[in-house]
């Protein structure tokens, strides 16, 4: 395997810090192993030559491949159940008594393939049922990897990633594509707009959300960079909205305007 000297290892660092948030500091060997597959195809001799064609590529597709490799896609359907139950019980029924202009937004922020998104888009349908065609609810899901954002567009999952989906919800919201595969229905599809979106620029959206989720997304960012974005997470959100961030993350008192609600719950109260 080709080895990173220390110059190779700082200069890569420092270029996924600063363009994308990414703390890969304690991350040598596992720069070294996932990228070595990479090296090899692109026949890179040294983690120099490799560095060189990053420099050169402006289409952004040779730092995606490098973020895919050096970061984890994992997401799943139904994961932190507690979120979809806390939005069915109290988000939901707290906006409908109070927003009467029946919108409700949300942002999936580094949705990875679009469990998340989905998993919301089933929960929205669930608490609305019949009334569900009356509200504008726009699903954002966003990422900066393409090629988890082409796997949430064409909504095809392997069976294991459903398999704590309720059997109803599964029966009613996918279809089988071979014996291995599912398909989320052509109805859900339309309701989840997949983007790419680096976190760490500046966030241009038309409308505020209601509700943000990102959640093992902010892993990867050292704290000054996670107080940074969790701030631009505030800006867009309507005031009364709400933050799910994922449950092994916290928000340090004191460092945003975020009201604590509960574990990984967060509300934008503007006093
Ligand atoms: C572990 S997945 C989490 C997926 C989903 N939110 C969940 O909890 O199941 C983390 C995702 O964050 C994305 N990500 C990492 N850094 C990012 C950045 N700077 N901007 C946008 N997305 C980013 C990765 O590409 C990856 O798909």
């Amino acid at each position: 395997m080709i080895r990173i000297n220390d110059n190779e290892f700082n200069e890569l660092v420092r270029y996924i810090k600063t363009q994308y948030g990414i703390d890969l500091e304690k991350k040598r060997v596992l720069i070294e192993g996932r990228l070595a597959s990479v090296l090899a195809e692109k026949k890179c001799n040294t983690f120099t030559d490799y560095i060189n064609i990053l420099k050169r590529d402006r289409t952004g597709t040779e730092v995606t491949l490098l973020l895919n490799k050096v970061t984890t896609n994992h997401t799943f359907f139904m994961r932190e159940p507690k979120h979809f139950e806390y939005l069915k019980s109290t988000v939901l029924p707290e906006y409908e008594k109070t927003h009467l202009q029946k919108v409700f937004h949300i942002w999936s922020a580094g949705c990875s393939a679009g469990a998340e998104a989905y998993t919301t888009v089933m929960t929205l349908y669930d608490y609305f049922g019949a009334k569900k065609s009356s509200w504008d609810t726009r699903i954002t899901a966003t990422d900066i990897s393409e090629s988890v954002l082409a796997k949430g567009r064409a909504g095809i999952y392997p069976v294991d990633m459903i398999k704590d989906v309720p059997i109803a919800w599964r029966n009613q919201y996918f279809k089988q594509v071979d014996k291995d595969n599912v398909q989320i229905i052509d109805k859900l599809r339309k309701e989840v707009e997949f983007k790419t979106l680096n976190l760490m620029e500046n966030f241009r959206f038309l409308k505020k959300f209601q509700l943000i989720f990102c959640r093992n997304v902010m892993i990867y960012f050292d704290q000054d960079t996670r107080t940074k974005l969790i701030n631009k997470f505030y800006d867009v959100l309507e005031p009364g909205g709400y933050l799910f961030i994922g449950h092994s993350e916290t928000i340090p008192r004191g460092t945003t305007k975020f009201e604590y609600v509960m574990p990984a719950i967060y509300k934008k109260v503007e006093k």
